[in-house]
């Protein structure tokens, strides 16, 4: 017998409400990930209690276009939520007389699977994910996800979710009892197939909140160690409260009251400001006005010139994102070496699941070419070089692409600090030459720079982006000048770390002071990993140029003549062991110092780690403040994405210009005029964030003008 289908209405904007025979269904239209938000949650409620009072004997819920609830909508956060609100709306489908059933697809995130965790009943198509990542928006699940996934699934199960955020696939959400059944087909034929046969058996209800509470653990033990391990975001251990509440609450309304107060500590707090923050600008930073309806050039062979850590990292993206690549190397020997690296870069891939042996044969067999030829470049339609850090090198290079790449081709250099204007001056055809600075090691790393010289045509620049896109990275765009935004704001921390030392820290406070603050790895850790010798050349280049009123150390040269480079050599600011992971600090480094300081006549003081932070943010801020105002980032956020992608800043911070924002700007430039006054030179406070304090405007502010 055909289904009658009595009544087709919209409940809401948001939810269109259907009966088909005993079963009332709730379909969810809010493109494009239906969120949940106020229209969703309205008509949610209105939809259950309508299939109650017309004697519906079933609730189905699902979403149509791509995916079930993706969540909470997180443009409503900061705002007071308007009713119904989603713990509410969760507690009222429980709460239904009616058998109610979810029915998920795509991904059903935060809130959307609290919802199908408030539902009796829980099907999903194969290829569904579900988890709850509000850890990763500087929250927890408020709509007691961290009371009801751990009595269906356990509390190990429950924690794991929670607090790494990380969703899971239907398969093992089926295996851990998260939901009750997978089905091919459409979330609406699975589902009503599902509630139709649930009530053809006389299934029962079945709310989660009358399961007895779970078994509890050593809740303390774990809070530090989640503390610990996410360098002091408090969203993970917070959630992990919540879920202990869960297990010894005197019932579930008392746990739910505890998981509502979590859940309002977090939502009150700087990080969750900052992770929100880090959600939309991951997004915005490579939506470019100017590139709308410009179409990118196009792109299937790529070459790239070195295959040393980073050429070879770049291959390995390229290829893992589906391109052939011609790798070119100066001799047989060196291509041999360079493959060699590829291979075991993929060979990590296939280990972690990524690329499947077949994929990995073809790689590695079809999909790479070696040349020690330029001539092997000639049809490639973009080729990025990844040579020495030196300018007469890279005219070299290019004066070479130029006499052999067909017309069209994007010429690209993967230079650090050096000016793409007069690389691309060495050409014929300046407007396709570009700058993309990838971060070592390249198929790792997410950030891509994408560096726009004067001549640089537009279409050039899009495609840079569809190939950022291609290959997984968020890509901001940059304007030339030394350093480009990434290494030029680093330059002036970690002068600004220098001049520290030369007043009495050492590089072992600074590093523990900036990871106390939440950074992955200290300056000086960070500058032993990335060799020494980079920085030394860069000083060497930039010296005759130098403004004498400069404050310019002299350690750190000592540590390079003497021919430590860091990790590389076993010994830098760090002694490092073989098959050890880190360092302890080199004995060798506090005579090098205090040589340092004695030449110069200065006398050391004691610094605070709060005053190393201040000095070492402020540093950041301003450059960065700088960067924005001559345009080489367009827009504070393209900074903060810089640095928390390429530069391990804390994501739970947002990123410089987002700190700053909270901290708030007027503080911050006034303590920069105090420093000032040490050295002014050096402190020369950035004319944009003057304007900024001047105006009671923040970055924020321009985020939103400029996008
Ligand atoms: N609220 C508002 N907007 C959202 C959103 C949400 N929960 N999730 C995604 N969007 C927006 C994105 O900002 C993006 O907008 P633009 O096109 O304007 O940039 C658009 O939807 C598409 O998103 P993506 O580009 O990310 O699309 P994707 O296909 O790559 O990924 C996704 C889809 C996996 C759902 C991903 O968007 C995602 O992870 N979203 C966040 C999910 C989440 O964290 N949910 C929990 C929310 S918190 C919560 O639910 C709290 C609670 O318990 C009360």
């Amino acid at each position: 017998m055909a289904p009658s289908l009595t009544k087709e209405k919209r409940m809401s904007q948001a939810i269109t409400y259907e009966r088909i025979d005993d079963i009332a269904v709730l379909i969810a239209q809010n493109p494009p990930v239906n969120a949940l938000g106020l229209e969703v949650r309205k008509g949610l409620q209105a939809g259950i209690e309508r299939a109650e009072a017309e004697g519906a004997r079933a609730v189905l819920i699902y979403g149509d276009g791509r995916t079930y609830f993706a969540g909470a909508d997180i443009r409503e956060f900061g705002q007071p939520m308007l009713a119904p609100g989603l713990p509410e709306l969760c507690a009222r489908i429980e709460a239904s007389p009616l058998i109610v059933v979810s029915s998920m697809h795509g991904t059903a995130l935060g809130g959307g699977l609290e919802v199908a965790l408030s539902s009796h009943y829980r099907i999903a198509v194969p290829s569904a994910q579900m988890g709850l990542p509000e850890v990763n928006l500087g929250i927890l699940p408020g709509a007691g996800g961290t009371q009801r996934l751990p009595r269906v699934a356990g509390t190990e199960t429950a924690l794991a979710m929670i607090t790494t955020g990380r969703p899971i696939r239907a398969a093992e959400a089926l295996d851990k009892g998260i939901i009750d059944r997978i089905a091919e087909g459409a979330p609406r034929e699975i589902g009503l197939a599902y509630a139709r046969e649930l009530l053809e058996t006389g299934a029962p209800r079945r709310p989660v909140c009358d399961m007895p509470a779970p078994q509890g653990l050593d809740f303390d033990t774990r809070y530090d160690a989640l503390l610990k391990k996410n360098r002091g975001q408090l969203s993970p251990a917070t959630a992990l409260r919540a879920v202990q509440a869960a297990c010894e609450a005197d019932s579930f309304d008392a746990g739910m009251l505890r998981e509502g107060e979590l859940f309002t500590e977090l939502m009150d707090s700087d990080q969750r400001l900052g992770m929100i923050h880090a959600f939309f600008s991951e997004r915005a930073v490579s939506k470019l006005p100017e590139l709308k309806g410009v179409a990118p050039r196009p792109l299937a062979a790529i070459g790239v010139i070195g295959g040393g850590t980073m050429g070879a990292g770049i291959a390995t993206a390229a290829l893992l994102s589906g391109l052939t690549v011609t790798l070119l190397e100066m001799t047989e020997q060196a291509a041999v070496a360079a493959k060699d690296r590829i291979v075991g870069n993929l060979q990590g891939a296939l280990k972690r699941g990524k690329i499947s042996a077949d994929q990995f044969e073809a790689l590695t067999t079809q999909a790479l070419i070696l040349a020690t030829d330029y001539s092997a470049l000639a049809q490639a339609d973009l080729v990025i070089e990844a040579v020495f850090e030196e300018m007469s090198v890279k005219k070299t290079v290019f004066a070479q692409l130029d006499a052999v790449c067909k017309p069209g081709a994007i010429l690209a250099t993967n230079t650090s600090y050096l000016d793409v204007d007069e690389i691309a001056a060495v050409t014929k055809r300046p407007e396709d030459v570009i700058g993309l600075h990838f971060f070592s090691p390249a198929h790792v790393m997410k950030l891509l720079e994408v560096v726009v010289a004067d001549k640089t045509a537009i279409d050039v620049v899009a495609t840079s982006f569809a190939l950022g896109k291609m290959l997984g990275k968020i890509t901001v765009r940059a304007g030339v000048c030394d350093g480009f935004i990434g290494n030029r704001i680093l330059a002036t921390y970690r002068s600004c770390a220098d001049h520290m030392i030369l007043d009495g820290a050492s590089p072992y406070q600074i590093d523990k002071a900036m990871t106390g603050f939440g950074f992955a790895m200290g300056p000086f850790e960070v500058a032993d990993l990335a060799g020494l010798d980079i920085g030394w050349a860069v000083r060497k280049r930039l010296a005759p140029t130098q403004d004498p009123r400069e404050r310019v150390p002299s350690f750190p040269d000592k540590l390079c003549e003497d021919g430590n480079f860091g990790q590389k050599t076993g010994k830098g600011y760090y002694v490092y062991e073989a098959g050890k992971r880190g360092g302890t600090p080199n004995p060798d480094v506090p005579g090098l110092i205090e040589a340092n300081r004695a030449e110069l006549g200065l006398t050391p003081r004691d610094f605070s780690d709060e005053e190393i932070t201040r000095r070492y943010m402020c540093a950041m801020v301003n450059e960065a403040a700088k960067v924005v105002g001559e345009g080489i980032a367009r827009r504070p956020l393209d900074v903060d994405m810089t640095l928390l992608f390429g530069y391990g800043f804390p994501r739970y911070r947002g990123g410089p210009l987002k700190w700053a924002d909270i901290q708030g700007l007027a503080g911050i430039l006034n303590d920069i005029n105090v420093y000032a006054k040490e050295d002014a030179f050096f402190w020369q406070a950035a004319p944009l964030l003057q304007q900024l304090v001047a105006e009671g405007r923040s970055f924020e502010d321009l985020n939103r003008e400029n996008s």
